[in-house]
Order: C-alpha cells, then structure tokens, then sequence
C-alpha cells in the first residue's frame, strides 16, 4: 500500500512538473520551428541556419533580433505572431536557440 501511494505521488509530481514546463523554450522549439530548422539546420535555405555563424552574419546577435525575425520572417518561413507565439514564449526559444546552436 506503501509502495503504492509513493507511485502516485512521483506520478503527480511528474505532472505537476510538466505543465509548469511546458512552455520551455526548447519545447516550443521543437513544437514550432524544429520542422524547417531540425538541430539548428534550414531545410528550406540551408544558408539560413541558426548557427551562430549564420546568425550573426545576418545581424541576429541577441534574443530581441530573433524575435523580431519571428514576428517578420524572410521567405519560405512562417511567421510567428504574438498569438501563436507570446512575447514570453518568442523570448523562450530565442534564449534557446542562443545557447543550444554555437
Ligand atoms: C516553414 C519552415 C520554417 C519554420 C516552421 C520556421 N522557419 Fe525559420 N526560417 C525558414 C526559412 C526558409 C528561413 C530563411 C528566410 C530568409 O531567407 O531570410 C528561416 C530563417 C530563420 C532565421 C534566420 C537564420 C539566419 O541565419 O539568417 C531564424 C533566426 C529563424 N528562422 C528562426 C525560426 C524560429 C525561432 C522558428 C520557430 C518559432 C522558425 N524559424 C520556424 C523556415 C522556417
């Protein structure tokens, strides 16, 4: 019985834990972008990764100039509006794609 409500509890926490996290940048990523940019790449232009060399050769240098490439995209990529993607949200996979793709 013991063994039991200790199953339940972990079971609950797990939850708990994950709709608090559901909104992480890298969740977002994958749920959002990883489709044309999967490990950072371009599918669609693959000139055009997230790598910091792209990045920074085309004046993305911190997590406000990748909003903003979100909300006005280049061709071939959605785009991004405040409500598919709230500012909290947007700021989320800027920071991470800034420290996951070097
Ligand atoms: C339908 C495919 C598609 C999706 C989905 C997509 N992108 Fe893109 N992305 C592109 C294409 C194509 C470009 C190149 C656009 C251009 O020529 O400026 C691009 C360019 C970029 C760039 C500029 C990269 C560089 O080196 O200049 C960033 C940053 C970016 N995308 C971030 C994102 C983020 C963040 C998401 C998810 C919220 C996302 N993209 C979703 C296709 C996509």
């Amino acid at each position: 019985m013991k063994k039991h409500l200790a199953i339940t509890a972990t079971f609950v926490a797990t939850l708990t834990a994950t709709s608090l996290f559901a909104a992480s940048g890298e969740e977002l990523f994958k749920k959002h972008c990883s489709a044309c940019h999967p490990d950072g790449g371009n599918v669609v232009n693959p000139k055009k990764s997230l790598s910091r060399k792209d990045r920074e050769k085309h004046g993305m240098k911190d997590a406000s100039s990748l909003v903003k490439s979100m909300r006005n995209p280049g061709p071939g990529m959605a785009r991004f509006d405040k409500n598919t993607l709230p500012d909290k949200d947007a700021k989320a996979v800027a920071d991470y794609i800034l420290k996951t793709f070097k």
